[in-house]
């Protein structure tokens, strides 16, 4: 799939981006636009309902060429023929990587292990219809005969991010007679605000976990029970307040849940790709089966636009490769995510687990460490929020930020003049970050010399606009699909495995150990560094016991 004969920094379309970057890294966007007065009009793609601007970037046609012979040379058609074809491409974990399949019309044919899938992964989601339409209605009663209010979604990661984003993000198409929660930090805070003011009697917990492992999942699910069944005094009432999301059903069992109240889904889906699984059961309680299966479609024509498309035209291809060049090239250590949309509030958390646990890579697939750049740091907040906090930096500071900027013709909430400002923000902030202010402008002004190099701006910031007209439950299903597809690009470029996670291992590991250290009634015999054992003894110090 990728030419691993040839080091990726020593091959030809390597070397010859890196001999284009010394000759176009001066470049200002100012020259760019002046003498080209067609790119703002030729450097964009538009298809699915998107409409991708790049051309507020440090990069020319032939960059663009470039870029693409690059994603040839990696072999990426083939590789994403191979995911949609079932392949193992998560090597480390030997598993196919098919969330592709999670959102393919019934009738359609993905095969792993020999085994179409698509027909059990509809199953799933009918079942998932007739539970939230049982809820939605009413007809689901909790213990005491009252019907649900309020459903609390315990998980973390995947299991946790992807539904507040989407929960957040359709706000404006969820049944407001139903309230979802969600719980994810085992810090007790968490379950103890989230549920201080509910009636267990009308409280429905859904037990989020791909692994039914997680301890802080574990713990705070262990709290909802006892807290349950404290106000409602009998174990029976765990059938009707608890169901569980998983891909283990023996765990789930053991925890008491009757696997009839079980969602299943199947571990080629990983966590942080699994909103579109059993995983986004709660998003279906707030928005019903027919919207949820809106956002699936949305996702789906996302899979076939990046599955057909020509990569010069194919907008995940484009992102990924634009996003790849200041990276590798820039040097750029981080991107921002800034979506002009108040419901998209979640959506930078939300691409910050799927880029980083999916590209936070030092290794290469076969295990050699690289000698490149792999996955930025993914980060931001809603505009206009984030430009009264941290553009400063991003306008005049000392780093190179690529940023992302979303933003929608049409507001959900029309009132007076709200959205032409926030959408006038969002262009102006792209205009100023290209174009910035020099020095003779500040000057012509009659600003004071002794403050024209603080009021100037270097501009040459490079950022992507995605516009698109309406945020509707499809289109959120688009614009994950991009990002997600957006991560397979660079993935296959990088030639890492986008698909595992082993980081996250050794702290959990650790924690296990120092558990008991910390509340063992004798003291312990600590082995650690100094550092960690003198913590350890000042908490135990200080600690509230029982
Ligand atoms: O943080 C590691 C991780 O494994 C994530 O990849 C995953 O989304 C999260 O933990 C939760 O895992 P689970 O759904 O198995 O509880």
């Amino acid at each position: 799939m990728t030419n691993g004969a040839v080091p990726l920094t020593q091959s030809i379309a390597w070397k010859a981006l890196l001999e284009h970057y010394e000759a176009v890294k001066g470049l200002h966007m100012r020259d760019l636009f002046a003498k080209d007065p067609g790119r703002g009009a030729r450097l964009v793609c538009e298809a699915q309902g998107i409409y991708l601007d790049y051309s507020k970037n440090r990069l020319t046609d032939d960059t663009m060429r470039l870029l693409l012979d690059l994603a040839d040379a990696a072999g990426l058609r083939v590789a994403i023929d191979a995911m949609f074809r079932g392949e193992k491409l998560n090597v480390t974990e030997h598993r196919a990587v098919l969330h592709v399949a999670l959102r393919a019309p019934a009738g359609a044919a993905i095969r792993v292990d020999g085994e179409n899938v698509v027909p059990k992964v509809q199953a799933v989601i009918e079942k998932m219809a007739g539970f939230a339409n049982l809820v939605r209605s009413g007809q689901w009663k909790g213990h005491t005969g009252k019907r649900i209010r309020t459903v609390v979604n315990i998980g973390i990661g995947g299991s946790d991010l992807g539904p507040v984003m989407a929960y957040e993000a359709l706000r404006a198409y969820s049944d407001r007679a139903l309230t979802v929660r969600f719980v994810s930090n085992v810090d007790a805070t968490d379950i103890a605000e989230s549920t201080r003011d509910l009636d267990p009697a009308e409280t429905l917990f859904l037990i989020c976990s791909k692994t039914f492992t997680t301890q802080e999942t574990l713990t705070n699910a262990q709290t909802a029970r006892a807290w349950c069944l404290q106000a409602l005094k009998n174990d029976a009432a765990v059938a009707r307040h608890f169901v569980a999301v998983s891909t283990n059903a023996g765990e789930v069992e053991k925890f008491g849940i009757d696997p009839a109240n079980m969602f299943e889904f199947w571990d080629w889906v990983g966590g942080r790709y699994s909103l579109p699984s059993a995983i986004g059961l709660s998003l279906m309680v707030a928005i019903g089966p027919e919207r949820f299966r809106e956002m699936l479609a949305g996702y789906h024509a996302m899979d076939e636009h990046f599955r057909t498309a020509p990569f010069d035209k194919n907008l995940p291809v484009l992102l990924g490769l634009i996003g790849l060049w200041y990276g590798n090239f820039f040097g750029a250590e981080s991107h921002a995510i800034l979506p002009y949309d108040h419901y998209l509030g979640r959506l930078s958390a939300y691409l910050q687990q799927l880029d980083m646990e999916s590209n936070g890579k030092r290794v290469d697939r076969g295990g050699s460490v690289v000698n490149y750049q792999t996955g930025p740091v993914i980060w931001g907040q809603p505009g206009t929020n984030g430009q009264h906090a941290f553009y400063q930096l991003i306008h005049q500071g000392t780093k190179l930020i690529p940023c992302d900027f979303i933003g929608f013709c049409r507001s959900l909430n029309p009132m007076g003049q709200h959205h032409d400002l926030l959408a006038s923000n969002l262009f102006a902030q792209t205009e100023a970050l290209a174009f910035g202010k020099t020095a003779a402008e500040v000057e012509a002004e009659g600003v004071t010399p002794a403050l024209v190099s603080h009021r100037t701006f270097p501009g040459n910031h490079p950022t992507n606009t995605i516009l698109v007209e309406e945020l509707t439950p499809e289109m959120l299903g688009k614009l994950i699909a991009l990002y997600e597809h957006k991560v397979f690009v660079q993935g296959t470029v990088w030639r890492i495995n986008s698909f595992d996670q082993w980081g996250v291992e050794l702290g959990k590991v650790l924690a296990k150990r120092i558990t008991p250290e910390l509340t063992s009634g004798t003291d312990p015999d600590l082995r650690h560094d100094s550092s960690t054992n003198e913590l350890i003894r000042r908490y135990r110090r200080f600690r509230r016991m029982g």
